[in-house]
């Protein structure tokens, strides 16, 4: 049995590629392991420090993780706001973290690149609040994408160097996890890359059927095959990846064969891939609304987390206090 800690954003709504390279999965690991998922409020103020509407997102985000099939009774589900040992961990953190190691993350420069004006130290430390986040329920195994690995290898990395420093076994190395799979990566419908929101390219688990079809039929393609058997351009190949999660087998099998001998019509495979998609997220789209509009049941959802999430954390952070050597007059 694993314990599994796996942490959202709440920058934004989640979409497709959030269901598939984690979502999913969350839901299928929670009665084998002992997991903790949680909402990253705190960190999502390092790109977004004066939220719009903090609880909102917050809540659209909680709605979304129950819609996809977390289970409450199972998992323990909280906001990371909630639970004052994750930052007090973070703190003592911070004492063993050098500013070059942080400097030079991968992640970081990034950021650095994206948002030059707002430079900010939750920045800098933004991968020790996530070490933070996942040793404090001493976590074994954290279920992420390949773009966190370097925020990974730093809490691994953290867990070693205090356990050398305060000469303990308090926390194991975490592993990153993807569920015995490839990592998947979802497309978007701009051509390149992968779905973001960032990327403006995403198909949103809220999105309604209108939105769908539209964003669907503006999806970028190409000039169409000119002769048998020619290679997919990467736009095309992205739509077809995206019809394999969505679509039946042979509805993919039937565009491909239409590719390969050139009598594909791309108005025709958006049109079945936005119908496809909408029945896809029918489901998902109508418990977030169910969620969201039981206000009564988030709060009892999130209060009842908080309270589970800090009894397992207010543990590792009395230990901790221990090993450096606070105590008590
Ligand atoms: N950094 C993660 C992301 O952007 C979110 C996150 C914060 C997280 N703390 C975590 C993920 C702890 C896993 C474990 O996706």
């Amino acid at each position: 049995m694993d314990i599994v800690v796996s942490g959202i954003r709440s920058t934004g709504n989640l979409h497709l590629g959030n269901y598939f390279g984690a979502l999913r999965n969350f839901a299928r690991m929670q009665h084998e392991n002992r997991c903790f998922f949680f909402i990253a409020d705190y960190h999502s103020l390092t790109t977004h420090p004066i939220p719009a509407d903090l609880h909102g997102n917050v809540k659209h985000v909680l709605a979304e993780y129950l819609a996809c099939g977390i289970d409450p009774l199972a998992a323990t589900i909280y906001l990371q706001s909630d639970v004052p040992e994750v930052t007090e961990l973070y703190l003592l953190l911070n004492m063993i973290s050098y500013t070059g190691e942080l400097e030079r993350t991968t992640t970081f420069k990034d950021k650095v690149r994206n948002q030059p004006d707002n430079v900010n130290a939750g920045l800098l430390t933004y991968p020790v609040l996530m070490a933070a986040d996942i040793i404090i329920h001493k976590a074994t195994r954290v279920p992420v994408g390949k773009d966190q690995q370097p925020h990974l290898e730093i809490t691994r990395k953290l867990a070693r160097r205090f356990n050398t420093l305060y000469k303990s076994e308090c926390f194991p190395e975490p592993e990153a996890y993807n569920f015995g799979e490839k990592l998947v990566k979802i497309p978007g419908l701009d051509g390149s890359g992968k779905m973001g929101k960032s990327e403006g390219n995403a198909v949103y688990l809220a999105d309604d059927e209108k939105t769908i079809r539209k964003k669907v039929m503006r999806a970028v393609t190409d000039s169409g095959p000119s002769a048998p058997g020619q290679k997919m351009s990467e736009p095309v190949r992205n739509l077809f990846t995206i019809m394999g999660f969505v679509s039946q087998p042979g509805t993919v099998q039937h565009f491909k064969d239409q590719y390969d001998d050139c009598t594909i019509r791309y108005g025709d495979l958006k049109k079945q891939l936005a119908e496809d998609l909408i029945i896809f997220i029918r489901p998902i789209r109508s418990r977030i609304e169910d969620m969201l509009a039981n206000e009564a049941y988030l709060a009892r959802v999130a209060a009842e987390g908080a309270e589970k999430a800090r009894a397992s954390a207010a543990q590792t952070i009395k230990e901790v206090r221990e090993l450096i050597g606070f105590k008590p007059f």
